[in-house]
């Protein structure tokens, strides 16, 4: 089974868990060698080993849109194709307009990470916020395409900064701010100082004072810019979702319809280059989501995490990033996996970020609670009817009450 899972091959066969952060006083296995501590040891570490991951929040089911690649187990591991990752990559290396669809917490922002993470080579991503206060940026394409100059002028004065702060250091005798810690530079424009040359000048006329035609030539031309450098630029359009709800019906429904008509158009016929948009799969059945079509070129559907084995394997890969030795059975017992799986087959939504997360975030509380050496079923069980209160009421009749919390 294990050849099927290739992203656990690092972490196979090590017994005792070591810790990657933190100091060596800090390691939860002084000396280290497996098996040699009693049985009351081993219990104590196993506990210890928990804490340690509750501490670090290991299974944080939000964490920071910079880290998620970091998280990212692919699909196509999982489930052994190339219909998820590989082909979002492959119809963005074509310049496609691409949808990847799914339900809140499927993985869409996850993917993208992966796909178009700091280590890809010859992809330029940029993200584009969307859903943000101008509401015009998502519904007007002359908008839209300013909104684009103004980011990557934005990405343009934050690259370089050491050299773009010279003469002001030489002249004012100042201390430059700490740009590097601010930085939304992507790695691409960062790599390159002719590029980001040539981007500052294309992005310097301010778009608010251009006639609208210009603008999107402007945009066009910064995408030509970073494409002469045999680079395919990819706008990321990943916050798309919130026009579900948070804002009254009628005018999300507004806002999809100009979003879906008017900006995939642009994006497909005007800007002409490679673009990923998240699109929830509320979005499908819409009358709006219907007039992009024509502007999208390939939809791809984010999968379902098949088996138990890739729960597993989703939070070994997050255990993997706290300490460096141990296996997934010192964490978490193959019964609690299983009704973590059932869990999340029960929902209808693929939701990993609720379904599978949230709860393994809450079971390892628990577990910890107990100073239990792993995570049991049982904790699964109490952690869901803490995070779904009425599944568990329709699986579980009588949930478990720990007199201590209340
Ligand atoms: N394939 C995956 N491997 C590991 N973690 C994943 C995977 N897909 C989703 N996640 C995790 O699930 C949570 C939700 O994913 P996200 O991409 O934010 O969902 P969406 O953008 O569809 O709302 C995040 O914590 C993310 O790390
Ligand atoms: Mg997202």
């Amino acid at each position: 089974m294990h050849s099927r899972h290739p992203w656990r091959e690092s972490t196979d066969n090590f017994r005792d868990p070591e810790v990657i952060s933190g100091t060596g006083s800090e390691r939860s296995v002084p000396g280290g060698i497996p098996g040699a501590g009693t049985d009351e040891e081993v219990r104590t570490l196993s506990a210890e080993l928990l804490v340690r991951l509750q501490d670090a929040h290991a299974f944080d089911p939000a964490p920071r849109h910079a880290d998620l690649w970091r998280h990212h187990v692919p699909f196509d591991a999982m489930k052994g194709t190339g219909r998820c990752e590989a082909a979002l990559d492959r119809a963005l290396r074509r310049g496609e307009r691409v949808a990847l669809v799914g339900q809140s917490g499927a993985g869409k922002s996850s993917v993208t990470a992966h796909v178009l993470g700091p280590l890809v080579e010859g992809l330029a991503p940029l993200a584009v916020p969307v859903a943000i206060e101008d509401r015009s940026i998502a519904v007007d394409p002359v908008a839209f395409a300013g909104h684009v100059v103004q980011t990557v002028a934005r990405y343009v004065r934050h690259a370089h900064p050491a050299d773009q702060g010279r003469v002001d250091r030489i002249v004012k005798g100042r201390t430059p701010r700490r740009l590097s810690k601010l930085s939304i530079t992507p790695q691409w424009l960062g790599a390159s100082v002719e590029l980001t040359a040539e981007l500052a000048s294309a992005s310097a006329a301010d778009p608010a004072r251009r006639p609208g035609q210009e603008v999107i030539e402007q945009a066009r031309e910064i995408l030509d810019v970073i494409a002469s450098h045999g680079l395919r630029p990819v706008l990321v359009l990943d916050d798309t979702d919130t026009w579900l709800s948070g804002i009254a019906g009628t005018e999300a429904a507004q806002i999809r319809a100009g979003f879906f008509g008017r900006i995939t158009r642009l994006l497909a016929e005007e800007l002409a280059h490679a673009a990923v948009l998240a699109v929830h799969e509320n979005y499908l059945r819409t009358a709006e989501y219907s007039r992009s079509s024509g502007f999208i070129d390939t939809t791809i559907r984010l999968p379902a995490v098949p088996d138990a084995a890739a729960i597993g394997a989703i939070l070994e890969h997050r255990v993997g990033q706290q300490v460096r030795r141990f296996t997934l059975d010192q964490v978490i017992t193959a019964d609690a996996l299983e009704r973590l799986l059932a869990h999340y087959q029960r929902g209808r939504g693929r939701d990993i970020r609720r379904r599978v997360l949230y709860v393994a975030h809450t079971a390892l509380a628990r577990a910890c609670d107990d100073a239990a050496e792993t995570i049991q079923a049982v904790h699964i069980d109490v952690a869901i009817s803490e995070c779904a209160p009425e599944v568990a009421a329709r699986v579980r009749p009588a949930p478990r009450r720990d007199p201590a919390r209340g």
